[in-house]
């Protein structure tokens, strides 16, 4: 939303659609967005109009956001819309789509309406669980509806409300409105409203699913980095501004600094370019207004650019030296380990009954990838649970667990359910987050960020590498007080320290791992064997592969290969098998020689020098790694694996950034 200061249409629509290219990443099966008309005859008949305002135009389209910014100036360029035309103050909201409810289509896309002149227009990230009672009730108030989605019944309950006020003879103000709708309104949630009746004005508000608002001061360019201590000092000084809502920093970060992440039951309305903040309470009719202070956003537009690499992914893969020194940076110190986030709670964690890791996808990978070293060092049980299985079990959590939850980007639905399950049953929680001001670092009652910098790519690759690195931190910050243990820890904190100059060592595998998908690019599946520290690899590395490259594959525990897996190996099937150095070594020796007595088609992944030792005289594919400390060598491992993954997607044609059906953060269950 712009106030006081002009911006032509062509302008507020690349904000919008600029916006939704740096989501994109997070959804991108369709896409919206809505402008406004106005009252120049001229451009748009206006003789049907009920309203003396401009209306708002919608424009929905099904596929990646480039195929709406073709069919928008398509429509613009149709309608006879001047781009040129000036508006002092102006609101469009936009939206890109994962879908839920409904498949892929216009229909389907959000904004979503209320109806003819699109009265109350809406964008909604989240799911409403009791949409289908909404929805009948509406419809035996004549609603009619046209898409299947959860979202539709948000705008035309919006229209009821006010039709009712208006019937009553009663004047109400857009957030009386929204106010009466969240009091119907079961799920989770991120909106923005707009509508014809409050002009230039804008309603946001949320409960679960994460908004942000960003802050643009316009007279003093200056002095842009200010920090605001009261929002609501932005609501009488008039200046030009530009605000932004988004549910991600990504979007906002190319035009300021300033933002606040808005808390669940907030709604935020802007009128007038003024912006208050309003508590919603089920039970106090009047809303109480809050004073929030703006935070500064830590995080440079570099970051969410490409650079000199083709791919997203290829960059973050590449950048890994540099992600790990962030996530480090001043949490070694002198043979200790300070992670300021856990400090408070340190004796809590060291007297739990049981350390259980949750997550989804890589965020899990990566905790198994941990948990070895945890065991060792804290002498804690360590359990694993992937999130949706844990709830779907309620497996038990007790008050003395220490429960770690760990999510990239801090939003992922399943993880924060059982994020709140767990705080029920009384447990201390742990956050291992990227994405600073996130549900998960909000909900936790402590935890660490992985500083890992923004992640695009929809497979995850500094992130995992970060993740491992800060929980490996964490098991020797628990262990510290354990004399026994001090040389050990000493041994893995000079490991970490040298672990970016290994990692950029090993990136320089790129050609090889080039050369090695050409020789896999037809093949329809690949197994991928690891133990101990290095089952975590092997899940992972066969999930980059499976995620981007669409390939089939599977990363299974070496020592379960007699038992099964065997029965598929043969001559063409390729087989990846870890066998660094550590104490699995001679395990992983063996396993090796039973593959290849059934002619298994080799692929190993061995410490530097150790060709001969993994396959004396024998025709594998070898692929050398330096060797490091046994609980860091999964960071190491995992690096020639996602450039194998990520050269076979671009040689099979796929695309990288935004595979097939995924989404980089699910956030709905
Ligand atoms: C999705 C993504 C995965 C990710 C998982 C967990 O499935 O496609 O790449 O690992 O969510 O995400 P989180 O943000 O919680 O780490």
């Amino acid at each position: 939303l712009n106030y006081n200061v002009e911006r032509e249409r062509r302008y507020i629509l690349e904000v919008l659609l600029n916006g939704l290219r740096r989501l994109e990443y997070r959804g991108y099966d369709s896409s919206g967005i809505a402008i406004d008309s106005d009252l120049d005859a001229v451009e748009v008949s206006l003789n049907e109009s009920p309203y003396e305002s401009a209306f708002p135009l919608v424009f929905r389209q099904e596929g990646k956001i480039e195929s709406l910014v073709g069919s928008v100036y398509a429509e613009v360029d149709a309608m006879d819309l001047n781009l040129e035309k000036p508006f002092s103050v102006h609101a469009g909201i936009a939206h890109t789509r994962w879908a839920t409810h409904g498949v892929p289509s216009p229909r389907n896309s959000h904004p979503q309406s209320s109806g003819a002149w699109n009265e109350f227009i809406v964008v909604h990230n989240g799911i409403i669980t009791n949409y289908e009672v909404l929805k009948e009730t509406l419809i035996r108030n004549g609603f009619n509806f046209e898409s299947e989605t959860d979202t539709e019944v948000i705008p035309k309950l919006a229209k009821f409300v006010f039709d009712k006020a208006h019937e009553a003879g009663q004047t109400v103000t857009f957030s009386q409105v929204v106010f009466e709708v969240m009091r119907q309104l079961e799920g989770a949630y991120a909106l923005i409203f707009k509508s014809p009746h409050y002009p230039n004005e804008l309603i946001a508000c949320k409960r679960g699913s994460t908004l942000i608002l960003g802050v643009k001061e316009l007279t003093d360019i200056s002095n842009s980095g200010a920090l605001f201590h009261d929002v609501k000092a932005l609501t009488t000084n008039g200046q030009p501004k530009e605000l932004f809502f988004s549910s991600d920093l990504c979007a906002i970060v190319e035009h300021t600094k300033n933002y606040l992440a808005i808390e669940d039951s907030e709604v935020v309305h802007i009128k007038d370019g003024c912006v208050s903040v309003l508590k919603f309470d089920y039970d106090k009719e009047k809303p109480a207004s809050v004073q929030r202070a703006l935070s500064v956003l830590e995080m440079e537009v570099e970051q969410i650019k490409k650079g000199n690499y083709d791919h997203f992914m290829q960059k973050e893969i590449h950048e890994q030296p540099h992600s790990l020194t962030t996530t480090m940076r001043g949490r070694l110190k002198h043979n200790s380990v300070l992670l300021g986030g856990l400090k408070e709670h340190m004796k809590t964690i060291r007297h739990s009954r049981r350390i259980v890791f949750i997550g989804c996808g890589t965020s899990y990978n990566a905790a198994l990838a941990a948990r070895p070293i945890l065991e060792e060092l804290s002498s804690i049980p360590v359990t694993m649970e992937i999130a949706s299985d844990l709830l779907d079990r309620q497996g038990p959590i007790y008050r003395e667990d220490t429960a770690v939850f760990v999510s990239q980007s801090g939003e992922t639905a399943d993880t924060l359910l059982a994020l709140e399950y767990a705080l029920e049953n009384g447990a201390l929680c742990v956050g291992i987050t990227n994405t600073v001001g996130s549900t998960l670092a909000r909900k936790t009652h402590c935890g660490i960020h992985i500083n890992a910098g923004c992640e695009i790519g929809v497979a995850s690759t500094k992130a995992y590498t970060s993740q491992i690195v800060v929980m490996v931190m964490m098991a020797l910050a628990i262990g510290a007080d354990r004399i026994s243990t001090q040389a050990r820890r000493e041994d893995i904190i000079n490991g970490l320290s040298d672990l970016p100059n290994q990692v950029s060592e090993v990136l320089k595998l790129d050609r090889e791992m080039k050369d090695l998908a050409e020789s896999l690019i037809t093949l329809e599946s690949l197994l991928v064997f690891g133990r101990g520290y290095n089952y975590a690899t092997a899940l992972e590395g066969a999930l980059k592969v499976k995620e981007v490259a669409l390939m089939h594959s599977e990363g299974m525990l070496a020592g379960e290969m007699k038992h099964g897996p065997l029965a598929l190996v043969d001559e063409t099937l390729p087989i990846i098998v870890i066998a660094t150095r550590d104490s699995c070594f001679s395990k992983q020796q063996s396993v090796i020689q039973q593959l290849h007595a059934r002619k298994g088609r080799l692929i190993v992944l061995c410490s530097k020098g150790d060709a001969q030792s993994v396959c004396p005289g024998r025709s594998c594919r070898i692929i050398e790694v330096p060797q490091v400390a046994d609980c860091l060598q999964p960071v190491v491992n995992i690096i020639p694996l996602q450039l194998l993954a990520y050269h076979l997607t671009v040689l099979r044609g796929y695309n990288v950034d935004q595979p097939r059906n995924l989404a980089k953060s699910v956030t709905t269950q």
